[in-house]
Formats: C-alpha cells, structure tokens, sequence
C-alpha cells in the first residue's frame, strides 16, 4: 500500500485483492465477543467530515476504535470552519495535534488530493468521499460485498473476473460509481453504468464501463450477477434531469417487478442512504437478494482492513 488512499485507481489488483483477505479477517474480529485488537495503540486517527454522514462516519469511527485507535471527530458543523477558517487552517491545527492519519469528506472533488500532497499534515490520508469525485473505502466493501455473496468461504484471494455488474441510475453525481469502475475492472469484474442520458457525465469515453440507456432491456440482454442502484442525489442537482420523480421510479427505479426478472442468484446492492420509493421500492430494499446491510457490516471490516495497511507499520511505505 501506498500511504495514502485517495483513489480506488491507485491499488492493484494485488493491493486490492490483499485488502478484502485482510477485510475477511477483521470479520472474525468483528464476530468475536470482545471486538478489539491492539494494532493502532498510540495512533491518533481524526475523521474530518465537511459533508453530512451516516454510514461512512460511524463505519470509520467504529473501525479505528476496534483497532484501538485514539479517535477525534471532527464536524464542520459546530467548527471553526462555520467561522470560515479554511482547510489549510483546519489542517495545520490537526497536524499541531499530531493525528497519524486523516479521514477526510468534503464536498469538493479533490479535496483529499490536495491534503495529501500539502505539506500541511504529515500522516496519511483516507478519502471517504470528495465531492463527485470518488469514494474508494466505498468500492472496496461493495467489491467485498459481492465476493463474499459469489465466493462465499472461498473468498479469500480470489478476485470477480467475468462478474457483471450493472450500475444503475445517478451516475452523473457518484463518486460510488466512479470508485466501483475502478476497482471492479482492476478485479476483473465487467461493468454497465445504466442511466438515462441526462444523468451521464457528457464525456464518458473515459469509463472503464458499458454504456446503456434502457434499463430492462438491458437486463434482459446482460442478465448482470449484480444490480447497483445509485440514490438521486438532490443536494448536487442544479438543474431539471428528469420529469418527475413518478416517472424516474417507474423508468429507473427497482421494484419487485424487475425484481423477478433477475437471474436467482444474482444480488441487488444500494450504498445508501437509499430514496425508497424512487430508485429502489422497499420489496426490493428488504428482500433477501438486497445486500444493503450487509454493505454497512462489510464498511467495518474493510476500513478496519485500510487502517491496518496504511498504519500498522509492518508494511514499507510503497508495499
Ligand atoms: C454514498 C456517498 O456518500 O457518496 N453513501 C455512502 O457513503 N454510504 C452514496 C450516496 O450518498 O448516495
């Protein structure tokens, strides 16, 4: 591992298959009566959070815990920040501090990128999210999830070659979907991004993925062993992309009806939080074939995995 984690591009598919083995250990952790090792005594890791979360937060927070990390949480809200202070500011107070890594959201892409190559804060960096731009923690539970579904007990150093995995719905706003091509193509995995036009970025050549724009047709055509829905992100639209939400739900949405037209094995994953009744109806949320919350137990484990690589020390620097 390198020392930071700001792009899922930037693991091979070594690093990336030696992070889930790692991941499938920190599961028996997680099993265990007592959840605690003693890996990251004495590190200092802060979770800098500019944009709301639920999942990625605490998934973090739990994690550096279990490795018995001393944890800060640091929320622009309530900060300094909503006093203006920048980032470069907020950085320097916390490299004055002395965390040993830093566990950034912010709502502009890049925003990890630029504290990593500062020379504002020494330790390493975690993106959990920048902006539209890439959510690698994210891609690594979901590629963990899906090996874990397909593999199961023989998971460990195995990758996804020949999985096909259909992405569905606001590709233009996720840094999930940017983050899942990377690494699911690094992984050997097929990859179909389905979206209406308006809700594909206008240059998309770059994507390591199939492009679609009918959403039953193509699963009829592809028959993918795994279905992603992607929540509408209202919050980063600033313009009309589709007519109403009725009819994106009716077009775009999951439902028991699209349900049924699956293969049976195949597994339908959201990341959360899910708009249910829009991209995903709540027959399908809750079914046994939805990994929604097994993705949420999965987050523990791989951050718990990432932690480890970045910081443990056993490793070199570029190992
Ligand atoms: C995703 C995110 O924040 O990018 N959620 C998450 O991390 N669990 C997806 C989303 O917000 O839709």
């Amino acid at each position: 591992m390198t020392k930071h984690l700001l792009s899922a591009g930037d693991l091979s598919r070594e690093q990336a298959i030696e992070i889930l083995d790692i991941a499938e250990g920190m599961s028996n952790v997680n099993d265990r009566e007592i959840k605690k090792l003693p890996t990251l005594r004495g590190k200092t890791v802060v979770n800098l959070f500019f944009e709301d979360s639920t999942r990625t937060r605490i998934s973090f927070e739990v994690a550096e815990k279990r490795l018995s990390a001393d944890v800060i949480n640091f929320s622009a809200k309530g900060s300094s920040v909503s006093k203006g202070e920048s980032l470069k500011d907020t950085a320097q107070t916390l490299e004055a501090i002395g965390a040993d890594a830093v566990v950034i959201r912010h709502s502009a892409s890049g925003a990890a990128n630029v504290l990593a190559h500062s020379n504002w804060i020494q330790g390493s960096i975690i993106n959990a999210g920048d902006g539209t731009h890439e959510h690698p923690t994210q891609a690594l539970l979901d590629a963990f999830t899906m090996r874990k579904r397909i593999h199961g007990a023989q998971s460990p150093g195995k990758a996804l070659d020949g999985v096909k995995v259909a992405i569905v719905g606001d590709i233009l706003h996720s840094r999930v979907a940017r983050s899942n091509q990377l690494l699911l193509s690094t992984l050997g995995a097929e990859v179909h991004f389905v979206a209406p036009p308006t809700l594909l970025p206008q240059n998309a050549s770059g994507f390591k993925a199939a492009l679609h724009y009918n959403l039953d047709e193509m699963l009829a055509t592809e028959k993918p062993d795994v279905v992603m829905m992607l929540r509408l992100q209202a919050e980063r639209m600033n313009a009309s992309y589709f007519p109403t939400e009725r009819e994106y739900a009716r077009i775009w949405g999951f439902n028991a009806g699209r349900l049924g037209a699956l293969k049976d094995s195949a597994i339908v994953m959201h990341p959360g939080p899910m708009n249910r009744g829009l991209e995903i109806d709540a027959v399908t949320a809750d079914s046994p074939r939805s990994t929604v919350l097994e993705q949420v137990t999965n987050g523990v484990s791989i951050r718990m995995a990432v932690l480890y690589s970045l910081l443990s020390g056993e490793r070199s620097a570029d190992v």
